[in-house]
């Protein structure tokens, strides 16, 4: 990887694109300072612990404080000053009616404002209404500074890999000279550069997450016609990946899509559609198959335990929203659980992430040590992440422990074959 001319940058917010974006950006040979409001985790970064679960980015954290290249504060106005460059990385949470919530960039751009240095650039890269990075233009009320777009597309789990190797880098601006001076910062990583208006940018991003969005539940679609139609999905996604025009990624049935990102930022796109006077019937019924594909999971465990659920011991593996990061933000593993937990089911769950008191979960869900121990005198297993480590297990002694042997594999993990033949009844996606 190639090391770029240094440049002194900040970046504010130290949450998943933030604190990635900081360690990348070090990494590449830049000068940054990242700030948040969250005392706890500015001293436990400052300690070179990043607190969450991404794959190498503790190793560049304690690279960055090492060389000197990466630092963290509290309060953005203490990182900004004598910055060229300034990221903003603060949360867009999703407002009831669907639209996005950009009161954390609006205050931020307030706090900075007066601290920032002529001449520097504010980068905005938290995912944003079309409109904001004029939004945060007129909130900051500098004529000497430019504000660009710069959408992130890196996904949990290898947000490390996609930040140092993405697939491209988009920036939205009017200034051509800002836009390729953002796009240099990135040089390092050899990803084609695309620049547009900021309103494209903004649109990029949306747009491509719908598109995955539409991908999945289209993959969920198929796979429900496949129960009904007794096709294996697994071959006919098999068949249709090696279209190029389709090719395989995000192409696995699943209980639904879910995560920070693709349940607010498609209710966002169809929020602001609307607003623009345009009906997006595809997302909105993207949307709907999602939904309704939670309780797909819900009736199959249903089905396992006899009919009701009332009184039956689940253990439930996996609550994250996906393997490899720890982001149990609309998780549909929590989804499912709750919807277990209102028809009366008792869960004993384990996820390889989480121990202790989890505040997102039902208060009746006991959480287990082991995946063998979530077993012990349930009637249903139900898989609801696909942690790699929960193929590995003895199922023998799943089976053992278990009051049933009754698996609903929500994310197609297991191996049918190999459960029948140890006496489970096994239930996946999509496939007998
Ligand atoms: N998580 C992803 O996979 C992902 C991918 C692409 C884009 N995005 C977008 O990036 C943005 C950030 O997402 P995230 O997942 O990193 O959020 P996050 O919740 O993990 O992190 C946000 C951080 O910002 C901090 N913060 C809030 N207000 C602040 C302020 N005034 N000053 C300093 N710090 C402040 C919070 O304390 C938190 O640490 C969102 O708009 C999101 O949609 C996220």
């Amino acid at each position: 990887m190639r090391r770029d001319i240094e440049a002194k940058v900040s970046v504010v917010g130290a949450g998943y694109v933030g604190l990635t974006t900081a360690a990348c950006l070090a990494h590449l040979g830049h000068r940054v300072c990242c700030a948040d409001v969250d005392v706890a985790k500015v001293e436990r970064l400052n300690q070179g612990k990043p607190g969450i679960v991404e794959e190498g980015l503790s190793e560049l954290i304690q690279e960055g404080l090492a060389s000197g290249r990466l630092s963290f504060v509290l309060g953005a106005a203490n990182a900004v000053a004598a910055s060229q460059f300034v990221f903003l990385c603060v949360p867009t949470p999703r407002r009831d009616d669907g639209s996005a919530d950009v009161s954390a960039l609006e205050d931020v751009a307030a706090e900075i404002s007066s601290h920032l240095e002529p001449g520097c650039v504010v980068v905005n890269k938290s995912t944003v209404p079309v409109g904001s990075t004029l939004l945060v233009e007129r909130c900051l009320g500098r004529q000497d500074v430019v504000v660009v777009s710069n959408p992130e597309f890196l996904r949990e789990g290898s947000a490390v890999h996609d930040c140092l190797h993405p697939d491209r880098v988009v920036v939205g601006a009017d200034d051509q000279r800002a836009a390729a001076s953002v796009g240099a910062l990135f040089a390092g990583t050899g990803a084609p550069l695309i620049v547009t208006d900021a309103a494209t940018a903004e649109t990029i991003k949306y747009a491509s997450n719908a598109f995955l969005a539409m991908k999945l539940s289209f993959v969920n679609s198929v796979s429900n016609l496949c129960e009904a139609v007794g096709a294996d999905v697994r071959d006919v996604l098999l068949g249709m990946g090696y279209d190029h025009r389709i090719g395989f990624e995000y192409l696995r049935p699943g209980p639904g899509w879910g995560g920070s990102c693709l349940p607010k930022d498609t209710r966002a796109l169809v929020y602001l559609a609307s607003e623009a006077g345009y009906d997006f019937a595809l997302l909105r019924e993207a949307i709907a198959s999602n939904d309704s594909q939670l309780q797909s999971v819900v009736a199959k465990v249903r089905a396992a335990a006899g009919g009701q659920l009332a009184g039956t011991t689940v253990a439930a593996w996996g609550l994250t929203f996906k393997a490899r990061t720890d982001d149990r933000r609309e998780s549909p593993a929590v989804e499912v659980i709750r919807c277990l937990v209102s028809e009366g089911a008792m869960i004993r769950a384990f996820d390889p992430t989480v121990a202790g008191v989890v505040p997102d979960l039902p208060g009746e869900v006991e959480l287990a040590t082991d995946a063998y121990q979530a077993c012990k005198g349930s009637t249903v297993l139900v898989v609801l992440t696909e942690w790699d480590e929960f193929r590995w297990l003895d199922f023998a002694q799943v089976r053992e422990s278990m009051a049933s042997p009754n698996v609903v594999d929500a994310r197609n993990l297991l191996d049918p074959a190999a459960l029948r033949r140890l006496g489970f009844n096994y239930k996946g996606m999509g496939r007998q």
